[in-house]
This record gives C-alpha cells, structure tokens and sequence, in this order.
C-alpha cells in the first residue's frame, strides 16, 4: 500500500497521534519485559507503578482522538520498537548483576523519547485551543518526567 501524504498540519498531528499510541502500547511491553528481567523489588515496584500509569496514558491518548474528532487507530512507530530491541540486546550482554542497571538505562532512553513525543504533540494541540486535549497531553508527559527522574535516581542509587 502506497504511504499516506501528509498535506496538512492536522494529517500530521494525526498521525503523530497515531504513532504516540503504538508508543504507550510498546511501552506497556517493555515495562512487562524489564519488570521480569530486574531483581529489585524497588524497581520492579517502580516498573509497575509506571505500567499502571501507561494504561492511564492510554485511556488520556484514545479520549484525544475523541477530543479532536480524529478517526482513533495506530501508526508504525520504528523508535520504540527500536529502544525496545536495544533493551532487549543489552540485557543479554549483561552478567546478572549489572541487569537492573542495564533495565534502568533502557527505561531512561524509552521515557526521554516519549517527553520528546508529547512535547512536539503539545506545539499544535496548544496552537489550536484545543485546552481540554492539552491538559491530557501534558497529563502524560508530566508522569514521563516524573518517572525519567525516579528511574534516573534510581540508577544513581545502584550505579557501582
Ligand atoms: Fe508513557
């Protein structure tokens, strides 16, 4: 099938929307994964304190559609599909003892890509008035800060 054009800056937030939504849901997996692969029982708390949150952002994403009367569905999204490869190579590499930080360090890269995603969905969303979606968005890339802090002090905290 030939790619879609995106003409308009309203095809291009929905497709960013689209995409942002292959994102949560492949953050949900890598949670699942680096909850398994980690001892910690701090980090895997914090693990899956953040997967419940990733439903929540779920939930904000599919009512943003819905806000902005655009068709809810996901886009291809290689970036995290990517962080999580990588994720998953790194773990393998790594001796037992160094697994928590090598989760931790993926974790970091997957949180730091979604700020990145909601912030460029935030630009347009603002630009249009569209308050009620934007304080969903920001909902969400708020918990993506607050969670990139956590796992980055954590990281400290267990870091030889
Ligand atoms: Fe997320």
């Amino acid at each position: 099938m030939p790619k879609q054009t995106l003409d308009t800056p309203e095809q291009l937030l929905h497709f960013q929307l689209r995409t942002a939504l292959t994102m949560e849901h492949d953050s949900l997996a890598a949670l699942g994964e680096l909850g398994a692969a980690v001892k910690g029982a701090e980090i895997k708390k914090l693990f899956r304190h953040h997967a419940d949150e990733t439903r929540e952002q779920i939930a904000n994403l599919q009512r943003v559609f819905e806000l902005l009367e655009l068709r809810e569905s996901t886009a291809p999204s290689p970036s995290t599909k990517g962080i999580g490869k990588q994720a998953a190579s790194l773990l393998e590499r790594s001796a037992p003892k160094l697994r928590d930080q090598a989760a931790l360090a993926s974790a970091l890269g997957n949180e730091h890509y979604e700020i990145s995603a909601y912030q460029a969905l935030l630009v347009p969303v603002r630009a249009m008035g569209a308050v009620d979606a934007g304080r969903l968005l920001q909902a969400n890339l708020e918990q993506e800060e607050h969670t990139s802090e956590e796992i980055r002090t954590t990281l400290q905290s267990i870091a030889g």
